[in-house]
């Protein structure tokens, strides 16, 4: 295999080098300082010239000539330019062709390397290596950093999560399986960043920078107590992070402002403050009393290490490099790894990241210290390391997994560096261990060693991934009793996926008190309940199966925005889907008519009446509701509230507001009725923007800041399935291709589907159907682009599966999109023969029921023995000729608008003569036509009214 791949590379690098030199006489003609109009003149006189390194390009498209098919392919940008000599590898990176920012026009930007230099260094007889190309982070992708992940490890039956949204959870094993606990802190204190443990203690950081203890109350109820620090100074103190000391005993803080703060003992609290270096501060602290008791290593902001030692004078130390290693030797304020008895029985280590990504070690022998650089893998960059021994005592042998700015797990080999013989192949000591498939780790964040074996990594995408030895490991594996033999291991991987909770917007289900394997604490398997065991058994059969749902797709670069036509729906899936929207649950509703005019239909001490909202441009539809403020979309395509401001109606332009956009779609539904919102600093909107891109509006507190989500670069957006309904943080969208993505608010990543090619949705919105907030199985339905019902299933057992309803009846396809979703088992939908049909969920086989249209001949409530819900079919049938009757403006047949529910009682839909109609479920959960509702733009005038006995 390797023989193969290395012999295809081969054959591409000369093609680089004819590349580069295209590529370069193009740019020559645009050099500014050029002022001929002739492009070989030009090459003449600035062939040499560097000092000018921006190049103005005005060609956007790049080809490269593929060797293999003979044929021109065009690049995908950023594009590293490599000049390559003989046929060996020998290739330098000599620039980059960027993507253009934002608003850039139509330019690329070139930037030559200056960092092509790769001379060794010698220093000490040791072999030092520079980083060689460190700028080239983009073509891989620089993954975002994931500040508040952090991952401890209580027991072997108990691992603490931090995750990017600023929850804590637990991963518990419960002797059966792993359950998922919520510990979240109270909503006022904000995000937890960190936990610490000592002596059986739990704290948790906030980003705030309050640190939060656990206590039971009376009732064994844990909750978060604020544990201030106690010193003699009278300013609050914020802490930025702390290490748990060696011994487990005590934790040792840095602050925000530069000091190093000691908890020594909880209860009574002591805190002693060791104040700073002198003339720097302290960022992070890189080793607590490890290397030797009472001794604390840390760094500066600037990247110095210091050492404050409480017994000896001075209490400060500088660890400062020599001279001739002038290059790279700022560290990274990040904890570092500390191993005893590396080069002899007295020897200590430390190991350090510089901010340029490379490892390197302070070492202490013989009584002296000295620095030893390790340098990193090709092209990466390192940005955090987890040391992995094999009995947990610090000692060798051990080895260091480091994780790079690509999202990569890189095991450094150091065995091999033993000796300080000379190493022929520098990459035989960085042993790649990659990621997961379809996802990347989570940079800068350290990883676990959970047992011997296995190691834990936070991902980027919010889940974490278990690197473990084959067979030794994954999600359904609980702790593995200890391996006695000081046998050294195999060195073969397998990365397995951990799901994580809806907190971080994915699919772990948090334990609970039932009786069953997701229990938290007694994970009981009850075998008279063949469902749990069952589902227990399939969970763990699916545990390693998580991530073949779906597949990461990178967000389209923002440059292609300008060059892009703006889309033009040809359905007007705007004025279909968002004409009508509920205000108030039960007492108000907007109705935006086909002529742009807005309406409000509201009740006022039990009569209903019309209000209309004047606004200088026509209105295109109503697409969000929150907190009292309704978002509409002119006929500008700019995003206009209308609120209420003490007794004053206003409206405000969020279009204008500060990176406003304009937006030609947004959410179906706002909260389901009955349910409360759940009020967060993080509550957004969500809008499609005109160009196919996925907005966010953060709309609480009334911040209405923007956010451009981009889309995925598979396809463009062309609708919002459901927003945060079926999953908190998670916005489905349909696709212009008419596949189903994610997009997750917490992570800011895009995840698309797996989903059969020849299943293509419409590019209508979605509805949600979750019967319980505890759980989190439950669907989404679609409507396909030939007009079936789709569902999208999730449950613990399967995970994700479509499941195909097809259509009510033979002739009659389903129009514009799903309606509401009542109970959690009843969704409303609209044929194209104008009839409404109820797709419902009888025990657990779903069937149709259809539900017509309201014409006067159309009277419900004799003849409703036989079917369990909506009216009955015949007598409809018998009154079909009856309405072609009723006065020439009227057409009572359901016009494909989206319908939405005022009450969990009511469903309002529109006629196709312009009026509205609602269906209510009566007392004995039957579903009927109540009445129409004139509107002030409907010619016809005929009423119907039902008055159904209850
Ligand atoms: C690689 O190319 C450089 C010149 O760019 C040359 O000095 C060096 O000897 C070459 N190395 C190998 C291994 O061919
Ligand atoms: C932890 O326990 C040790 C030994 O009992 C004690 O000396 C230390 O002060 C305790 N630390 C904290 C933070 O309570
Ligand atoms: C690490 O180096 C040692 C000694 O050279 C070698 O035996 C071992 O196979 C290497 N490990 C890996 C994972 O490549
Ligand atoms: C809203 O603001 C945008 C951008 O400033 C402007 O173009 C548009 O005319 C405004 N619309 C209304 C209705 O004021
Ligand atoms: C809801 O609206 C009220 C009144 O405008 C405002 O004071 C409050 O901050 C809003 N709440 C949220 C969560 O946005």
């Amino acid at each position: 295999m390797a023989h193969v791949r290395d012999h295809h590379q081969q054959r591409f690098f000369p093609s680089f080098l004819i590349w580069v030199i295209i590529i370069q006489s193009l740019f020559l003609i645009k050099i500014p300082s050029c002022s001929c109009s002739s492009s070989s003149w030009c090459q003449h006189h600035h062939t040499h010239q560097h000092t000018n390194r921006k190049f103005e390009q005005k060609t956007t498209i790049f080809w490269e000539f593929e060797e293999e098919s003979k044929t021109w392919v065009r690049v995908k940008l950023p594009y590293d330019l490599l000049s390559c000599v003989n046929d060996n590898n020998n290739c330098t990176k000599v620039g980059i062709i960027e993507p253009i920012n934002e608003g850039n026009n139509d330019e690329t930007r070139i930037e030559l390397d200056q960092e092509q230099d790769s001379k060794e260094e010698d220093g000490h007889g040791e072999r030092k290596k520079k980083k060689m190309i460190k700028k080239d982070e983009r073509k891989i992708g620089v993954l975002a950093s994931r500040n508040r992940i952090s991952l401890i490890k209580m027991s072997d039956d108990s691992i603490w999560v931090t995750g990017v949204s600023g929850s804590i959870y637990e991963r518990f094993w419960n002797g059966l399986q792993w359950v998922v606990a919520p510990h979240e802190l109270h909503v006022q204190a904000g995000y937890a960043v960190s936990i610490f443990l000592v002596n059986h203690t739990v704290f948790a950081l906030s980003e705030a920078g309050i640190l939060y203890q656990i206590q039971l109350t009376e009732n064994s109820q844990p909750i978060w107590v604020e544990f201030a620090p106690i010193l003699d100074s009278s300013t609050t103190i914020q802490i930025k992070s702390g290490v748990t000391s060696h011994d487990k005993e005590r934790i040792y803080f840095c602050t925000q402002n530069g000091l190093l703060l000691e908890l020594s003992e909880s209860g009574p609290p002591r805190w002693v403050n060791h104040g700073k270096p002198p003339g720097a501060d302290v960022a992070a602290i890189v080793d607590a009393a490890a290397i030797r008791p009472q001794v604390i290593f840390t760094i500066s902001s600037s990247g110095d290490l210091y050492e404050f030692d409480r017994t000896s004078k001075p209490l400060w130390k500088k660890h400062i490099w020599s001279k001739e290693m002038t290059q790279d030797t700022a560290l990274t304020p990040l904890i570092g790894c500390t191993v005893h008895r590396r080069t002899g029985s007295h020897s200590d280590s430390l190991f350090l990241l510089t901010k340029g990504g490379n490892l390197v070690e302070r070492r202490l022998h013989q009584r002296k210290w000295k620095w030893v650089i390790h340098g990193s893998p090709r092209d990466e960059h390192l940005t955090s390391m987890t040391l992995v021994t094999l009995d947990e005592t610090y000692t060798h042998p051990f080895s260091l997994f480091l994780t790079t700015a690509s999202g990569s797990v890189f095991e450094y080999n150091i065995s091999k560096q033993q000796g300080y013989a000379q190493v022929k192949h520098v990459e035989e000591l960085w042993v790649n261990r990659m990621h997961p498939p379809h996802t990347k780790v989570a940079k800068g964040v350290a990883g676990l060693q959970y047992q011997v074996g296995r190691l834990l990594f936070p991902l980027d995408d919010g889940r974490l991934g278990e690197l473990h030895q084959s067979k030794t490991g994954g999600d359904g594996v609980g702790p593995t009793p200890p391996i006695n033999t000081r046998r050294r291991a195999s060195t073969k991987y397998t990365w397995s996926i951990i799901d994580a909770p809806e907190s971080e917007g994915w699919n772990a289900e948090y334990c609970t008190d039932d009786r069953g394997p997701l229990n938290c604490f007694a994970g009981v398997k009850d075998e008279l309940n063949d469902e749990e065991t069952t589902r227990s058994a399939s969970r763990r059969r699916a545990g390693n199966k998580v991530h073949e749902h779906y597949y990461l797709t990178s967000p389209a670069s923002s440059r292609s925005r300008s060059q892009e036509e703006t889309y033009t729906d040809p359905e007007n899936s705007v004025n279909k889907n968002f004409r009508l929207r509920v205000m108030h649950e039960g007492r108000s509703f907007f109705l935006v008519t086909e002529g742009g005019l807005l309406y409000e239909y509201l009740n006022i001490e039990n009569a209903w009446f019309w209000l209309q909202h004047e606004h200088p441009t026509a209105m295109k539809g109503a697409l969000g509701s929150y907190n009292g403020s309704l978002f509409l979309v002119d006929e500008n395509k700019d995003l206009i509230i209308r609120e209420r401001a003490g007794n004053e109606l206003t409206w405000i332009n969020c279009t204008g507001a500060k990176k406003g956009r304009q937006v030609i779609g947004g959410t179906p539904w706002d909260l389901p009725p009955g349910r409360s919102p759940k009020v967060t600093p993080e509550d957004s909107l969500f809008f499609v923007s005109k160009t196919g891109g996925l907005l966010q509006l953060t709309v609480a507190l009334r911040k209405l800041k923007w956010k451009d989500c981009r889309n995925p670069s598979d396809s463009k957006i062309a609708g919002i399935i459901d927003k945060e309904l079926f999953r908190e943080n998670i916005v489905f969208v349909v696709g212009r291709d008419g596949q189903l993505y994610q997009y997750n608010k917490v992570t800011g990543l895009w995840h698309r589907h797996y989903q059969s090619q020849h299943m293509v949705l419409s590019r209508h919105s979605g509805t949600a159907m979750r019967p319980s907030s505890q759980s989190l199985t439950g669907s989404l339905f679609m409507i396909s682009e030939d007009g079936r019902l789709i569902e999208y299933h999730w449950n613990p057992m399967d995970g994700w599966n479509w499941v195909e309803h097809g259509t009510p009846c033979l002739g009659v396809i389903l129009v514009g999109s799903t309606g509401p979703c009542i109970g959690g088992n009843q969704l409303f939908l609209i044929g194209s023969n104008g009839n409404v049909y109820l797709r419902y969920l009888d025990q657990v086989t779903w069937k149709w029921s259809d539900c017509g249209f309201p014409y006067i001949g159309n009277i419900v409530g004799e003849n409703r023995q036989e079917e369990k819900v909506c009216i009955d079919q015949e007598l409809r049938h018998k009154t079909h000729q009856e309405c072609k009757k009723e006065a020439d403006n009227c057409d009572p047949k359901v016009a494909p608008t989206r319908p939405i529910s005022l009450a969990e009682t009511s469903v309002i839909f529109e006629l196709r003569d312009g009026r509205l109609a609602e269906m209510q479920r009566t007392e004995d959960l039957q579903w009927v036509w109540w009445r129409t509702i004139g509107t002030p733009t409907s010619r016809c005038n005929v009423i119907y009214w039902t008055a159904v006995a209850s």
